[in-house]
């Protein structure tokens, strides 16, 4: 970890894991973002019987970060999974929509950061709100 504020993005990514609610993949998820005012916002993921109305960690935390702040800008993903593993195409989008250019995406599992990525490597082309009419 790099900063302190990458310490605590990773802690609280830790702690939103320990609530996912994941009792049929039984993968647990948990995901931190830092927003350009500087505030930390976790998630987990909360699977749903239909399977389909499951929402990942990355999004959980998305979501509780523009309902506090409105529209804002992510600086830092931090996702903590058992193995370590890459997030999803719609996290992938939704991320989109508010990452900054030098956005980066920290893949770690429980104890350490083990890929450092930025986000444009993940998804170099998004779809770009731009196009809309
Ligand atoms: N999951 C996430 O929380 N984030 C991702 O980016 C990938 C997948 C969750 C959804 C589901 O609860 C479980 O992992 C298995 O797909």
């Amino acid at each position: 970890m790099e900063t302190e504020k990458e310490k605590s993005l990773f802690k609280a990514a830790v702690k939103a894991r320990e609530n996912s609610y994941s009792p049929y993949s039984k993968f647990k998820v948990g995901a931190a973002i830092l927003t350009e005012s500087g505030n930390i916002y976790s998630g987990c993921n909360v699977e749903n019987c239909s399977f389909g109305a499951t929402i990942c960690a990355e999004r959980t935390a998305i979501l509780k970060a523009v309902s506090e702040e409105g529209k804002l800008t992510i600086k830092k993903v931090v996702v903590v999974t058992e193995p370590q593993a890459e997030p999803c195409g719609m996290c992938l989008q939704v991320i989109a929509e508010f990452a900054c250019p030098e956005c980066v995406v920290l893949l770690c599992d429980s104890k350490n950061v083990l890929k450092r990525m930025s986000f444009g490597d993940f998804l170099p082309n998004p779809f770009d709100p731009s196009k809309l009419p």
